[in-house]
C-alpha cells in the first residue's frame, strides 16, 4: 500500500551511507510495529554524486527534495574531492539544497545525556541538564552573498571577497522561528551577532528587537550577545541560554560548539525547515551536525545517534509523530544509560560497539517499549 508520507534519503559521502543504514531500520520497525509506513527513494548527493555524474547535486534530485514530505541527509565531503572545481565540491550540493528549497531555519538542539556527562570535556556540573537549541539562519549571510571571489586591483594586487548580506526579510523570519520555539522552551531567545564591528550586525540586532516587539512576544525574555562572547559563554556557564539566534557564519561556530558540550559532535542532530505553505506544509531537511569523518568511513565506528536523533526530529516536525519521535529519543537515552557506546563516547568501563550493533540496541530499545 502506498503511504501518504514521501522521504527522500541521501546519505551522500563518508560515514553517511552507514549513519544512514541504522535509520532505515528504524523505517523497518515503524512499519511492522506501529503500522506507520514511508516511501522512501534514495539518490546521490556530494562526491558520491560527482563520481556518478559530475555535479554534486542533480537537478531531479532537487526536484524530488522540493516534492518529498522530508529529506534525510547524511554527510558530504572527503578528501578525495578536496580539489574539484568549485561548483561541483560536495559542500555545493548541500548548499544548494538548502537554497533551492528556502530552508532559511536550521534548529540545532544540544541537549546533555547523563550518561555522557564523562564523554564532555567539560565539568559535569556544568553540562548537566543543559536544553539549548541553536536557530541559526540557513539561506543568507556570508554563505550566499555576492559578490564574491577573487579580483585583481589596478596595481596587480590580488584581493579575495566574500559578501555578508541581510534582508530585513530574512533575518524578520528566522527571529519569529526562534520567538515561537521559546515560547515552546524556557521563554529565552538570545540573539548574537557583531554589532560592534558588522553594519549586518546593528541591523540585526535592531531587526530582532523589532520582531520582538511588534511581533508580540512581550513573554519572551530578548538579549543581545556579541557572537565572541556567546562562544565563550558557551563554555562557561551554557545553562544561562535557552535559545540562541544567529547569522550563518556564526552559527555555524556555535552549533559545533554547543555540540561538544553534550559530549560528542557524534550525538547531535538537526532540523532545517523552510516557511509554512497555504496547505501547512513546510519543506525539511533533517541532518546531523557532523560531517563525513572520512578517517573512520566504513570501518563501522560512527556514531548513528546524531542521525537517529535527526530522524527523530523529522517525525516531530515533518510528521508530527511524537509518541513515535518521543520513543525512538527515550530508547536513545536507555542504551546510553546500559553502558553501550561507540568509539567516539567511549569512557573505561563502557562497552563499544560498532555503527550496526548501536542500531540493534535501538531497535532492542524500541521493541522493549512498543510492546
Ligand atoms: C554544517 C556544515 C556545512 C556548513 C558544510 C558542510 C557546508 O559545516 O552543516 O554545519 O558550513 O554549513
Ligand atoms: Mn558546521
Amino acid at each position: 500500500m502506498a503511504s501518504n508520507k514521501n522521504l527522500l534519503m541521501l546519505p551522500g559521502d563518508g560515514i553517511g551511507p552507514e549513519v544512514c543504514g541504522e535509520v532505515r531500520k528504524v523505517l523497518d520497525w515503524m512499519d511492522k510495529r506501529r503500522a506507520v509506513t514511508f516511501d522512501v527513494k534514495e539518490d546521490l548527493v556530494g562526491g558520491a554524486a560527482y563520481d556518478a555524474h559530475g555535479v554534486s547535486v542533480r537537478d531531479d534530485t532537487v526536484e524530488d527534495a522540493k516534492n518529498a514530505d522530508a529529506v534525510l541527509f547524511g554527510a558530504v565531503g572527503g578528501p578525495q574531492y578536496d580539489s574539484l572545481p568549485w561548483d561541483v565540491r560536495p559542500e555545493a550540493g548541500l548548499l544548494r539544497l538548502r537554497k533551492d528549497l528556502d530552508l532559511f531555519a536550521n534548529l540545532r538542539p544540544a541537549v546533555t545525556f547523563d550518561a555522557l556527562l564523562d564523554a564532555s570535556t567539560l565539568k559535569p556540573e556544568v553540562i548537566q541538564g543543559l536544553d539549548i537549541m541553536i536557530v541559526r539562519e540557513l539561506t543568507a549571510g556570508v554563505y550566499f552573498g555576492e559578490p564574491r571571489g577573487m579580483q585583481t586591483l589596478p596595481d596587480g594586487t590580488e584581493r579575495c571577497i566574500d559578501t555578508q548580506s541581510y534582508t530585513k526579510a530574512e533575518i524578520e523570519r528566522v527571529a519569529d522561528v526562534a520567538f515561537d520555539l521559546a515560547r515552546k522552551r524556557g521563554k529565552k531567545v538570545t540573539s548574537a551577532e557583531k554589532a560592534n564591528v558588522m553594519k549586518t550586525g546593528v541591523f540585526w540586532r535592531e531587526t530582532v528587537a523589532e520582531v520582538h516587539k511588534k511581533g508580540g512576544y512581550d513573554d519572551i525574555e530578548l538579549g543581545n550577545m556579541y557572537a565572541d562572547n556567546c562562544a565563550m559563554q558557551l563554555v562557561r556557564n551554557p545553562k544561562q541560554f535557552d535559545v540562541i539566534v544567529c547569522d550563518n557564519l556564526f552559527g555555524d561556530i556555535l552549533s559545533d560548539v554547543a555540540a561538544m558540550l553534550t559530549g560528542s559532535l557524534g550525538m547531535l542532530p538537526s532540523a532545517s525547515l523552510g516557511a509554512v505553505d497555504e496547505t501547512g506544509r513546510r519543506k525539511a531537511l533533517y541532518e546531523p551536525v557532523h560531517g563525513s569523518a572520512p578517517d573512520i568511513a566504513g570501518q563501522g565506528m560512527a556514531n548513528p545517534f546524531a542521525m537517529l536523533l535527526s530522524f527523530a526530529m523529522c517525525l516531530r516536525y515533518s510528521f508530527d509523530l511524537q509518541e513515535d519521535a518521543d520513543l525512538i529519543e527515550q530508547a536513545a537515552q536507555a542504551v546510553l544509560s546500559q553502558g553501550v557506546r561507540t568509539g567516539d563516547i567511549m569512557t573505561p568501563g563502557c562497552e563499544q560497539v560498532s555503527t550496526r550493533e548501536m542500531g540493534d540496541r535501538l531497535i532492542a530499545e524500541l521493541d522493549k517499549r512498543a510492546a
